[in-house]
């Protein structure tokens, strides 16, 4: 990044001469490293919606343009060309590989899927109705437990053989955690089959019968892996980053995304929304839900609609709508009554002046939860897909991070406005 450029902020009377340094793509941003130092204030920006915490090589979005890109490569053409292990690749070491380094990479993910077989008992001191989001916070966690060999975060090769198992896992583990929930046997891992057929398999297969992965159910299963595989620095990823920032081990700062990603204003949305055209029912209904999302007294939000960036169509909404038709059309459930309000609420809110002054358009949970309906999940896996999907996205933000000499531990500050400072006044005298 060149920084010939320059603020100046005069505080108080005195100059303070800022750099400004200045991206590939995107804006420019203003270094206040020194700020405090030199000028004895801080910067006030809660919710962080005009701070840039880190600088990275891996995500670029464009939230006027509805751009985002891996490594540079626009989403719409990885959607479409490459395949979720290739996108892995990329993300983690921030080229597209070779024929070889594919196979190796696909193999060295292949070969730690299993997880250990005591992990087992974990699940069983859950009650069969916990969310399967506790679940797989409780179990990732748990991880640490297991995996001695690849916590040391200084060692890279520990933090290479930690990413790896964290990518193999997380599908099994968000399977086992589905199995559990519904009674049924755990599906172990299956060597032949590719990633996404193999997650399928996980969670659709019984010991009973054979179960043969439907190849274009498994092409959509491993698109939206791709589409929600990294977002730059959203809430969740951000959360990996603090967590990781203190030395803690890969295995609990995944935790913590995945705790993060759980909530309905980010990865937790794909179940509020289907929840949300469930409840509205029927085409109707729709501007009962469009006034009440309006309405300043009414806390009710479009669930699926927003972002924090995109002021223009999130990309990903774009192919996870296309993808929605197809699903819907290969399962022969294309006029599936959610699908048709989602549609039409689309079509009214882009023509609302609320919604088209504000910027709001569907996000990539208005359609996914659509899809993971058709192919036969739960509300309550949406998000635990949103958590596998993104899991290279957290470790290769963790990475960078860790691999960053300048890393130091994250501590942001604060506008303090509670008491002044006071004397403590005894009982008999409050
Ligand atoms: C994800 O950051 C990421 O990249 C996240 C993510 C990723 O890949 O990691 O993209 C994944 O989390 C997508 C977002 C999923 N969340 C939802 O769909 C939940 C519904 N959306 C909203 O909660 C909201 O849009 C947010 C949280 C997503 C973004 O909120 P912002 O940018 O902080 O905006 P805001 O809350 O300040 O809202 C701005 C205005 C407000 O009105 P005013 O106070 O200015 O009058 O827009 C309104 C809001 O009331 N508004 C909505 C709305 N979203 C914002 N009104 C109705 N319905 C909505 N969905």
């Amino acid at each position: 990044m060149a920084d010939s450029k320059s603020a100046k902020l005069l505080v108080e009377g005195k100059e303070i001469e800022l750099p400004i340094l200045s991206p590939t793509a995107g804006p420019d941003v203003l270094d206040i490293r020194k700020l405090y130092g030199q000028a004895d204030v801080f910067t006030y920006d809660p919710g962080f919606t005009s701070t840039a915490s880190c600088d990275s090589t891996i995500t670029y979005i464009d939230g006027d343009k509805g751009e985002l890109w891996y490594r540079g490569y626009p989403i719409e053409q990885l959607a479409a060309e490459s395949h979720y292990l290739e996108v892995c690749y990329l993300l983690l070491y921030g080229e597209l590989p070779t024929e070889a380094q594919l196979v190796d990479f696909e193999t060295r993910v292949t070969r730690h899927t299993m997880v250990h077989e005591q992990m087992h008992n974990f699940f069983r001191g859950f009650r069969r109705d916990a969310h399967p989001m506790a679940t797989m916070v409780g179990v990732v966690g748990a991880m640490s437990a297991f995996y001695h060999d690849s916590t040391d975060i200084a060692d890279p090769l520990q933090r290479e053989i930690a990413s790896i198992r964290l990518i193999a896992k997380l599908p099994t583990i968000a399977a086992m955690a589905y199995k559990y929930s519904i009674g049924q046997p755990f599906v172990y891992p299956r060597n032949d089959l590719d990633y996404a057929s193999n997650f399928l398999h996980m969670c659709f297969a019984v010991p009973a019968e054979p179960y043969n992965v439907d190849p274009a159910l498994a092409r959509a299963m491993d698109r939206i892996f791709t589409l929600h595989a990294d977002h730059e620095q959203n809430a969740s990823t951000s959360t990996v980053r603090l967590a990781g920032s203190s030395g803690a081990n890969p295995f609990a700062c995944i935790a913590a995304g995945i705790a993060c990603l759980w909530g309905p204003a980010h990865g937790g949305a794909n179940q509020a929304c289907l929840e949300m055209l469930r409840e509205i029912g029927s085409v109707d209904r729709i501007p009962e839900y469009i006034a009440k999302a309006k309405d300043k007294n009414d806390p009710f939000r479009l669930m699926g609609f927003g972002h924090r960036v995109y002021k223009n169509f999130d990309p990903r909404a774009k192919v996870m709508k296309e993808s929605a038709d197809e699903v819907l059309e290969l399962l022969g459930v294309h006029n599936n009554p959610t699908l048709q309000v989602a549609k039409e609420l689309e079509r009214i809110a882009l023509e609302d002046e609320y919604f088209v002054s504000k910027k709001l358009y569907p996000n990539v949970d208005f359609y996914s939860g659509i899809i993971l309906e058709a192919m036969g999940f739960p509300t309550s896996m949406f998000t635990p897909i949103f958590a596998l999907s993104r899991t290279v996205g957290w470790i290769s933000q963790w990475k960078e991070m860790i691999g960053d000499p300048q890393n130091k531990i994250g501590r942001p500050r604060q506008l303090y406005v509670g008491a002044d400072k006071r004397d403590y006044v005894d009982l008999d005298k409050r």
